[in-house]
């Protein structure tokens, strides 16, 4: 019984990385999968392998930071394949690079904290409604280990927007737990998905590696396993945590 077969999963964010990654491990235990994004072809490509590998999905298109498109999507899912019973509220990224905060500018401030803690904030407006009615639901936020403690270089709004996500989430399971309804959060660290493996250059992968413990960068497979975990009955009786899928580098800086 691994507790996410059968149960419709939102997973925002799963046009590629780490979100195509949850979403293909959903399906292949069984959960009707809503993949979700922008990109219309990224979408078709997952959607085409979940399908390939005998999966279920349906995908939906819109902007999160935007609670018209959020409410539209929602609509969508529900018509198209039931109420939703598992929410993977992925989406995100750092949208503004690392350095000192009055060298931020008001326009990356403003794209990072929307892209993460307001599509949050909007995705579980819109879906908590329902969940509460039918007295069921799982939430899984994801943060980074840049929400999960300072350092210099840290892209600060990306790490507020992070660490907000963090205590939203603890809030919400607090205030849900009585409708039976869990939320959690998963904080990775550097996760190889086909951006990072183009972005970050192999010489800073190696040096990368030496901060991690466990000595290797992460996959969206390593995400995807923590995220079926707080998603399924597993873990039935944990709710307002933060679960760092990270290597153990969080926990030595
Ligand atoms: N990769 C890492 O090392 C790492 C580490 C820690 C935390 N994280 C977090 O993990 C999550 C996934 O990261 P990733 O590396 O897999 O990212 P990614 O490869 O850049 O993919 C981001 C996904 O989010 C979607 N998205 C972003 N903003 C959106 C918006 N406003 N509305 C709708 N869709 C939006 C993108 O859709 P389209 O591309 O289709 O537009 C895409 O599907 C993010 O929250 C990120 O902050 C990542």
């Amino acid at each position: 019984m691994n507790g996410v077969a059968e149960r419709v999963a939102w997973i925002t964010g799963s046009s590629r990385g780490i979100g195509a990654g949850i979403a293909k491990l959903f399906a292949a235990r069984g959960a009707k999968v809503v993949l979700h994004g922008r990109d219309r072809s990224a979408l078709a490509s997952v959607r085409a392998e979940i399908e390939a590998a005998g999966g279920r999905s349906m995908s939906v298109v819109g902007d999160l930071t935007k609670f018209a498109e959020v409410e539209a999507m929602r609509r969508e899912i529900e018509d198209g394949i039931g109420p939703i019973d598992i929410l993977i509220a992925n989406a995100g990224g750092s949208f503004s690079p690392p350095g000192p905060v009055e060298e931020v500018t008001e326009e990356g401030w403003h794209a990072t904290v929307h892209g993460n803690l307001t599509a949050t904030f909007l995705t579980l407006k819109s879906v908590l409604p329902g969940m509460k009615a039918r007295k069921r639901g799982v939430i899984v936020t994801v943060s980074s280990s840049a929400g999960r403690r300072a350092h210099p270089r840290s892209p600060i709004p990306y790490a507020a927007a992070k660490a907000g996500i963090e205590l939203m989430t603890q809030d919400v399971a607090a205030q849900v737990g009585p409708f039976g309804i869990r939320a959690n959060c998963v904080a990775p660290e550097t996760i190889l998905t086909e951006r990072n493996q183009e972005r970050i250059p192999a010489a800073q992968q190696e040096q990368l590696v030496q901060t991690h413990p466990i000595q290797r960068l992460g996959t969206p497979e390593d995400v995807a396993r923590a995220a079926l975990f707080l998603a399924s009955e597993q873990s039935s009786w944990i709710t307002g945590i933060t679960l760092d899928v990270a290597g153990g580098a969080t926990m030595i800086r």
